[in-house]
């Protein structure tokens, strides 16, 4: 079956990233990143429930820390549980493009679906100048990183465009083309953060990851060299041979 196929076959709500949450180690990772302080109003849209805000108050001693999310249930549980634990934090039930964010000076914004990722980078444009808005995985559409601890990304307004994504993709990456090494060092990166401490098929997921990093790579025309590297070749023929899953169409696309 062709990737796309097998991503298929998973959950949704894990695919869509609706029921997934970043571990507490990667909110402190990110906090740090950022240099998150006593200064700053953070917000988490798309919070899920209430353990980024929390550590942004307890841990990072932010002034103000909000978190928005558009399910009643969730946001009612995260008003509850943060009452219990008596951190003062504010949570909202609001769909994210109506909510009024000009008083922030830090996002956290992990959403994967383009038409939300393009309605918020418009009203992100809008925010004061040195608002911190941190995405995960790729920086905001067409902006080159302020910075980047991969997978974690820090966007900062007023945003600068990258002319290319050949350009945007090296500035993730930090290299002059991506290569097997690269490739796999930034999946692992990102299984390693993003994964639950407990995750038992993370080498799979490095895996799949690395092949996607290589092969978008290559589509971009910033792949070192010409050829397949042998060691790309070895894991599209073991996802084949042991998975089953196909990835050559790709390359022939
Ligand atoms: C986008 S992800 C966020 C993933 C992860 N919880 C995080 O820490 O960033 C899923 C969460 O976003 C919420 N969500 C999705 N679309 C939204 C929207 N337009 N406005 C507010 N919340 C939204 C979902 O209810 C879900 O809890």
């Amino acid at each position: 079956m062709k990737i796309e196929e097998y991503l298929e076959t998973l959950p949704e709500n894990v695919l869509s990233g609706e029921d997934v949450q970043l571990p507490k180690k990667s909110f402190q990772e990110i906090f740090k990143f950022v240099e998150l302080g006593e200064n700053d109003i953070f917000y988490h849209l798309g919070c899920s429930d209430e353990t980024g805000v929390q550590i942004a108050k307890q841990e990072f001693n932010v002034k103000k820390a909000i978190g928005i999310d558009n399910n009643q249930g969730k946001i009612q549980n995260a008003k509850n549980h943060i009452k219990e634990k008596n951190v003062n934090a504010e949570f909202r039930c609001e769909d994210i493009e109506n909510a009024d964010l000009s008083d922030a000076t830090v996002i956290l914004f992990w959403f994967t679906d383009d038409k939300i990722i393009n309605k918020m980078f418009e009203k992100f444009e809008n925010l004061n100048d040195e608002t911190k808005i941190i995405t995960i995985w790729g920086p905001l559409p067409d902006c080159l990183p302020d910075k980047v601890n991969f997978p974690y990304i820090l966007n900062k307004t007023p945003f600068s465009k990258a002319k290319t994504m050949q350009e945007q993709l090296l500035a993730i990456f930090g290299v002059k083309c991506v290569d097997f090494v690269t490739a796999w060092e930034f999946a692992e990166r990102y299984t390693k953060s993003i994964g639950s401490p407990e995750i038992k098929n993370d080498r799979f997921l490095t895996i799949i990851q690395t092949l996607v990093i290589w092969i978008n790579a290559k589509k971009l025309g910033v792949a070192c060299g010409d050829e397949i590297p042998e060691s790309i070749q070895t894991y599209i023929n073991i996802m084949k041979m042991h998975f089953d899953i196909d990835f050559e169409y790709l390359l022939k696309e």
